[in-house]
């Protein structure tokens, strides 16, 4: 009876673990535009006033996310194009 539970776990945490690395190698490369939105953006706007905002294009974000870097919070241009390709898919 023990070891059937044992051996049942050792199941479960088998299937959570390839879960989880499966899980991480299909995660995106790179900077985490959520992320970033949250400590570069939100600093300053709202998650509301933002839902008034909807661009098109990725380029039209892109272009929003240079204009906004130029107000000193201070992001690289890679960590940019993350927020704006977040911002776009979302
Ligand atoms: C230091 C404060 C500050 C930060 C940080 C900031 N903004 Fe802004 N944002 C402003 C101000 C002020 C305006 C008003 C228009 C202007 O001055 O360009 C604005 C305008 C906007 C607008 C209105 C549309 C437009 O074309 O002006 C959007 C959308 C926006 N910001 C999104 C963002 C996003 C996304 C980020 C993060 C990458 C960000 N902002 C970071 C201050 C900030």
């Amino acid at each position: 009876m023990k070891k059937s539970i044992i051996l049942s776990l050792t199941g479960v945490l088998l299937v959570a673990g390839l879960a989880i690395a499966a899980g991480c190698s299909a995660g995106p490369a790179g900077p985490d535009g959520a992320a970033l939105y949250a400590q570069k953006c939100l600093i300053c706007h709202s998650e509301s006033s933002m839902a008034n905002y909807d661009y098109e294009t990725l380029a039209e974000w892109q272009d929003l996310i240079d204009r906004m870097q130029s107000k000193g919070t201070g992001y690289t241009d890679e960590e940019g194009q993350a927020i704006a390709k977040y911002l776009h898919e979302r």
